[in-house]
């Protein structure tokens, strides 16, 4: 048989990551210099950083670097509201960690020093990049704190509607649902070493996880519905992307707004649905939505909300100050020389928005290409 006149390669499974995009890297440097002093000089880093892509087909940012990279995606995250307090975002190095079981210990120890008994502290946690094929660990959960929804004998869901299937999931894994199956159980962590590996179940303890039971200021009956909601929103499946470098496991946290519970969380008919409820206890006419029931009641759940987090002593923005700080953000911005990309539809809360300065302008159009950036959720 003649040999074959191109030798047939048998390039090596390819596996993981690709090496680091040296432009992606550059730009990022650059960017870095640009806007703040650090020791060393640009061209004596870009080399550095040329060289150890060479080497190991990607690169180490420098804490500062990281702390810059990070700080500066919330700053272009177009959806977020709160982002007047970009630089101040605490960053917390565990680029060392990998394992998923450290992973989920260290997700704890992030929510404990986030929640600081309710004196809430943005803080990102930084777990090991992606490296040519060395991918770095992956958290399964949209939020560190979810509740289940477990799907009953009757047809309904009990808990989260939203997180019934991230339920059946988990206890295909091996998770023991809780005995009765309650409305407001925290899910347990999901995280798999890599991509392309099985995910491992971690409970988190309960001690860790602040809540906040809910009362009303002048409604007594409202804290008989037995409603909660945790004090930590901290979003964990958007990778973080810094000069060229991904971070699939970079959970971070802010506080919460009012509006984002009671407006939203246990309002959506996926999710808690309670209108219904609540309006049947106010004695509202709910034979027509001309009565406006719904929109009655959901202002009562955002004033349970709020007035709660502020009776537990927990962080709470208000979405009528964030619209005014959000305004000021922008303002700072321009003043920096940079635009502010934003999403109209995100920003603007959804109870009051022609009542809030933000809901009455438009923003620059957010480019999908900036860099640092949060990036959407990897399918899991
Ligand atoms: N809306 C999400 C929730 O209700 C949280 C998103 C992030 N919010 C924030 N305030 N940082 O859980």
């Amino acid at each position: 048989m003649p040999a074959p006149r191109c030798p047939v390669v048998h390039a090596p499974a390819v596996i993981g990551p690709l090496p680091v995009d040296r432009t992606a890297a550059q730009e990022f440097l650059e960017q870095f210099h640009f806007e703040t002093t650090p020791a060393e000089t640009l061209d004596g880093r870009l080399r550095q950083v040329s060289a150890e892509i060479d080497a190991t087909g990607s690169y180490t940012h420098t804490p500062d670097e990281l702390a810059f990279g990070a700080r500066v995606a919330w700053r272009n995250a177009a959806r977020c509201i709160g982002r007047l307090y970009w630089n101040s975002l605490r960053i917390r190095d565990s680029r060392s960690i990998v394992a998923p079981a450290d992973v989920a210990a260290d997700c704890v120890e992030h929510l404990r020093e986030a929640t600081r008994g309710g004196r809430i502290r943005s803080t990102i946690t930084i777990f090991a990049p992606d490296r040519p094929g060395r991918p770095g660990p992956r958290i399964h959960n949209d939020q560190l704190i979810r509740y289940a929804g477990h799907r009953t004998a009757s047809g309904e869901v009990r808990g989260d509607g939203r997180y019934e299937e991230f339920t059946e999931r988990a206890v295909a894994l091996g998770w023991r649902r809780p005995e009765p199956p309650g409305r407001f159980d925290v899910l347990p962590l999901m995280i798999s070493a890599r991509p392309d590996t099985a995910p491992e179940l971690f409970e988190m303890p309960a001690t860790e996880i602040l809540e906040v039971p809910l009362s009303h200021p002048d409604l007594p009956w409202f804290a008989e519905l037995r409603l909660r909601w945790h004090a930590v929103p901290a979003i964990s499946n958007m990778p973080l992307e810094i000069g060229g470098i991904t971070y699939p496991a970079a959970p971070f946290n802010g506080w919460y707004l009012g509006t984002e519970i009671g407006a939203r969380n246990l309002v959506d008919a996926d999710r808690y649905d309670l209108l219904p409820v609540v309006a049947e206890r106010l004695g509202l006419d709910t034979s027509s939505e001309r009565t406006l029931w719904r929109d009655r009641a959901m202002l009562e759940m955002v004033r349970a909300v709020q007035h709660s987090f502020d009776e537990a002593g927990v962080t709470m923005a208000d979405h009528h100050s964030e619209s005014e700080r959000f305004l000021t953000h922008i303002q700072r911005e321009e003043r920096a020389g940079r635009s502010c990309p934003a999403e109209w539809s995100w920003i603007v809360p959804p109870v009051s928005g022609g009542l809030t300065p933000v809901y009455h302008r438009y923003y620059d159009e957010p480019d999908p290409t900036t860099r640092p950036a949060f990036l959407a959720p990897e399918p899991s």
